[in-house]
């Protein structure tokens, strides 16, 4: 089969509940890590990794989405009228062009898994990528890029996999590897959370996946799994039931849930110390208050 991996699906249906009231109006995928909405860091990574085609799973109240990536002719020409040439190019970067962007409603939220067959038609008989913008990755080379890449070399799908303490490991979907292969390995099985001190092992899955067409065979037959969603993790585990090849790849980079309150706020620190505007004025206001937190105790 092509290895080329030019379409990604972006799966935004959910409705985000653990950031209640802002998402009462405001889609979770907009929210921001300093100035960048978390949409924007997933559209970024595929980009990086050569893809040109972007398919967003949407649902009721996801409408700011869809404006989001509309050009803004009003606010270009009042920035270059301005000669804010910096903005108007961070601007302009979000533009997608006309034909590029896709989006599909998900009627009902039945899980991830339904989500990702939602796109079955869009995607056609090639490879195709699946981000989820909760899952930001902070990289020298993006995680879909490095994905990409060893890609081309093993064929098959392809899942992002990290190692989380054992304590956790049933808040994820859990690989059984063996991890004697290094950072690219063949995977065994899948169980989405797992019972504690069930899991075959302490990797995890991350949102970033390279899967193939058959997937959808396996989602539209699919019961309900972990949770009464349709789990995509059941059906890349049929695949490797069925003796197809799929790959873990132990991406260099650190994973921030920021689906998760704690992993949003640490995402917020982190990328706004990287960055040369904010980073000594942040800093001095974390010292400061780390130290009359330690004061006070
Ligand atoms: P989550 O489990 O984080 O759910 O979905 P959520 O609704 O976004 O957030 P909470 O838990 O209520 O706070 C993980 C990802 O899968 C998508 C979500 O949009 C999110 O990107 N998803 C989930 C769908 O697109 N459809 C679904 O039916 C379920």
């Amino acid at each position: 089969m092509n290895r080329k991996v030019t379409k990604a699906i972006f799966p935004v249906a959910g409705m985000g509940t653990r950031f209640l009231p802002a998402t009462k109006s405001v889609p979770k995928e907009i929210l921001t890590l300093v100035d960048k909405p978390l949409i924007q860091y997933a559209i970024d990574e595929a980009r990086e990794a050569g893809i040109t085609e972007f398919i967003f799973v949407t649902s009721r109240g996801k409408g700011a989405l869809e404006d989001y990536f509309d050009h803004s002719p009003q606010l270009e020409s009042e920035l270059r009228n301005r000669g804010k040439t910096d903005l108007l190019d961070i601007v302009k970067g979000t533009n997608m062009d006309s034909g590029a962007i896709a989006y599909i409603r998900q009627h009902k939220a039945l899980g991830l898994g339904h989500a990702v067959l939602c796109a079955q038609r869009l995607i056609g008989d090639e490879p195709f990528a699946v981000i989820l913008p909760d899952d930001v990755i902070a990289a020298e080379k993006p995680c879909l890029k490095q994905m990409v890449d060893a890609y081309q070399e093993t064929g098959g799908s392809m899942v992002a996999a990290m190692e989380v303490p054992r304590e956790k490991a049933h808040a994820y979907g859990i690989l059984d590897v063996d991890q004697q292969f290094g950072n690219l390995m063949p995977v065994r099985g899948m169980i989405e959370k797992p019972a504690q001190g069930t899991e075959p092992s302490n990797l995890a899955v991350i949102h970033r996946y390279i899967l193939t067409p058959e997937i959808f065979k396996h989602l539209s037959r699919q019961k309900f799994g972990a949770g009464g969603e349709i789990q995509l993790t059941d059906a890349i585990a049929k695949e490797i039931e069925l003796g197809r090849a799929v790959n873990g790849l132990r991406f260099e980079g650190q994973r921030f849930d920021c689906g998760s309150k704690a992993g949003f706020l640490k995402a917020t620190i982190s990328f706004a110390l990287a960055r040369d505007d904010l980073r000594d004025e942040l800093l001095g206001y974390l010292h400061e208050f780390v130290s009359i937190d330690k004061a006070a105790q």
